[in-house]
């Protein structure tokens, strides 16, 4: 061991953040010499299958803090996981904390951290939707504003870093960690049997399938938007069978409002990971409200329609096979008929450094950058 490894505190707390640090970690364990890092996981999510099995698939060690904050209002969760944080922080005294993405855990993680005098590192910085109704984009803007260094996916979060008045110095264009993931998995998939995975049976009932995911409080906890998905996806389901996993908060939330699902949507659980990509990787079509599954339908060039009218992953749409549909009943309708009429296309082209290296390029610059705090 060196003498004075860089601590780092790993922070994951939500479903879309499990994916990412996994590639990271991997990373990280092939320079155990020079770095020390200890997992934390807030407890944003902890249904099983929201949490633990993404542990279990993706091969994350078990975390050495479990904050079991659980879910609540913003102010109630972000201020639970900023107590709990604090007292990590202070017993570890790690040199850097890093964050991925832009859930609640990432915002909270990082505003302690910066107040101990913590350098904070930042994955997946810059992404901006320009929307600020979305909690999402507050956490992106304020997590950014604190970070020390700025690991970006894509083109436009480097500009938008710049015309914040970030120094070009630490803002690194290193492509996706999330797509590492993806390549990962995939890879795996192929050698196993996926008989009896959830979900499974229904995709082999289906000569051709779309798939469906949906969560953002703009769609969901809105009775009239989610009134305008749910016919959405009843046009394109008379067209389409679809399969949707649902999540938890929009179960709930059709139950509440008395919509039911048109008879050709298969309504899931949340899929675990890898029940999950085995689902989507050979969907025709996939509708979604996630920020993620934007990106990994593009890695793969599956068509995605995606029920916002923003995004904050233009290369998506500008590169890729994504397009933006809001939660229109007669749009949605409209566009998934466009893209059934055209021939599915396989496609190699992908964004620049989505190729499964992403984590590696981040530890080279953590290893150069952060070494100066331990010596
Ligand atoms: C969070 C992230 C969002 C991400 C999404 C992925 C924020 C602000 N939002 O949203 O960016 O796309 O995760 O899933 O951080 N619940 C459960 N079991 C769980 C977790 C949540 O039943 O394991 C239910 C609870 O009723 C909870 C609700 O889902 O109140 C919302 O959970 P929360 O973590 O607040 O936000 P998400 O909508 O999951």
């Amino acid at each position: 061991m060196r003498e004075n490894p860089i601590r780092l505190s790993i922070v994951a707390g939500a479903r879309p953040n499990f994916m990412k640090i996994a590639p990271i970690i991997r990373a990280l364990d092939q320079h155990k010499t020079t770095f020390n890092y200890r997992l934390v996981h807030t407890g944003q999510h902890y249904d099983r299958n929201m949490s633990e099995v993404f542990f279990e698939e993706l091969g994350i060690p078990p975390p050495d803090h479990h904050l079991n904050v659980g879910s609540g209002s913003h102010a109630v969760q972000t201020a639970e996981i900023m107590t709990r944080f604090e007292a990590v922080c202070l017993a570890d005294r790690p040199h850097a904390v890093l964050v991925v993405g832009d859930v609640n855990s990432t915002l909270a993680c990082s505003i302690v951290a910066k107040k101990l005098g913590i350098a904070v590192v930042h994955i997946e910085a810059g992404l901006r939707s320009g929307d600020t109704r979305m909690p999402e984009e507050i956490n992106r803007m304020v997590t950014d504003a604190i970070s020390d260094l700025f690991f970006v996916t894509e083109p436009s979060g480097v500009e938008n870093l710049l015309r914040e008045a970030h120094p070009a110095s630490h803002i690194h264009f290193v492509g996706h960690v999330m797509i590492d993931n993806l390549f990962h998995q995939l890879a795996a998939l192929a050698e196993m049997d996926t008989t009896g995975f959830e979900g499974d049976a229904v995709k082999r009932s289906l000569p051709s399938y779309g798939v469906v995911t949906l969560h953002r409080p703009s769609n969901v906890d809105d009775p009239q938007a989610l009134r305008g998905v749910v016919a959405g996806l009843a046009a394109v389901a008379a067209e389409l069978p679809l399969v949707f996993p649902a999540h938890p908060r929009t179960r709930a939330r059709l139950a509440e409002f008395g919509l039911t699902l048109a008879p050709n949507i298969h309504l899931l659980d949340p899929l675990p990971y890898m029940a999950f990509l085995n689902l989507w990787k050979d969907a025709r079509l996939v509708l979604t409200d996630s920020g993620g599954l934007q990106e990994e339908t593009t890695a793969l060039g599956i068509p995605c329609l995606t029920l916002r009218e923003n995004t904050e992953r233009p290369v998506t749409v500008d590169e890729g096979s994504n397009q933006l549909v809001g939660n229109d009943p007669i749009r949605i309708a409209g566009l998934a008929r466009q893209v059934l009429r055209v021939a599915p296309q396989s496609t190699s082209a992908r964004p620049a450094l989505w190729d499964g290296r992403a984590a590696e390029r981040i530890v080279a610059v953590l290893a150069r950058e952060l070494l100066p705090l331990a010596v």
